[in-house]
């Protein structure tokens, strides 16, 4: 997200509506025409994966599915080996890796465009769809009170980059010591300054959801850190959004899920299912995104 300039995150909001109307009306795209888009992904995904490989396809271009587990990536060969090569036959790979430096080695050695499809460090496709869904859901950006409760995780970092640049006023409701990364809090209060808007850290998730027009969640436990599963759920007790945490927020608040939820543990079943909830719509929305992001990579 922080490669993103604030014009360039704006003017990949408007293109993803743009496709959005244009996707939906079935129109012939040709953006990618030619163009062969590799999604290498490291760690499972249903959405991300799928919304990459259906765009390229909508776009007028190709995907190929590139699990790792099915490359000679996992019997060893070097990350910038197979960048090297993968950069010589696609146009374009969107990676999904345990380690951001993968991704560095990704970027360094293939040549070719590299889309972060979410890192340990970040998950910027998706937040790209997220800021489309509250456009759609509040009808601004600017000035929008946005609460992020639960883990400062990659969802998290990435949503403090772009909220912070397009004029959103963040707060962040986490237990003591699982507070978002320290360089991007620090990117995200300088973009602050610069849109006036405000970026805020507290360990309490009802002063946190307090008069809050969006609240925000994730998983407690991200792919990769399965063994700390039991300390995380003691940490996360308490920072559940449920119908008596929605009630501190604005009454006609919106209620947001990266997916995959774990129902009844970081969200409850009746908030998630409720009339409150655009998850279902924040993620069709991530097939919007995707397109969008992949236009500007191959045009860039
Ligand atoms: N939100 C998201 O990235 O979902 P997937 O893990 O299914 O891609
Ligand atoms: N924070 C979660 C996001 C999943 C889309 C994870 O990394 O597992």
């Amino acid at each position: 997200m922080g490669d993103l300039s604030p014009a360039e995150l704006e003017s990949l909001l408007k293109r993803a509506a743009h496709l959005k109307k244009e996707m939906k009306r079935g129109s012939q795209l040709d953006s990618l025409k030619g163009r062969v888009v590799g999604v290498l992904f490291e760690k499972p995904s249903t959405r991300t994966r799928t919304s990459f490989e259906v765009a390229a396809i909508r776009l007028g271009g190709n995907s190929l599915y590139l699990p790792s587990n099915e490359l000679q990536l996992s019997r060893g060969e070097p990350v910038k080996d197979t960048a090297r090569i993968l950069g010589k036959y696609l146009d374009v790979i969107v990676c999904r890796v345990y380690l951001q430096d993968t991704l560095r080695q990704f970027k360094e050695f293939s040549g070719i465009s590299i889309i972060n499809g979410l890192s340990d460090i970040e998950h910027p496709t998706q937040v790209i769809s997220d800021l489309l869904t509250i456009m759609e859901a509040k009808g601004r950006l600017k000035g929008v009170r946005f609460a992020f409760i639960g883990d400062g995780d990659n969802v998290c970092n990435s949503l403090l980059l772009g909220a912070s640049m397009v004029g959103m006023d963040m707060v962040v409701g986490c237990p003591q010591g699982y507070e978002p990364n320290r360089d991007i809090l620090k990117h995200a209060r300088e973009n602050a300054k610069r849109s006036g808007s405000s970026v805020r850290i507290v360990n309490d998730p009802k002063k946190a959801a307090a008069g809050a027009d969006v609240l925000y969640t994730d998983v407690w436990v991200s792919m990769g850190e399965e063994k700390e599963r039991n300390r995380r759920m003691r940490a996360f007790n308490g920072f559940q959004i449920n119908s008596d945490l929605l009630k501190a927020a604005a009454k006609d608040a919106v209620v947001m899920h990266c997916l995959p939820a774990h129902r009844d543990l970081e969200i409850t079943d009746e908030v998630i299912e409720g009339k409150q909830s655009i998850v279902w719509q924040q993620g069709e929305n991530k097939l919007y995104g995707a397109a969008a992001a992949l236009e500007f990579v191959v045009r860039s």
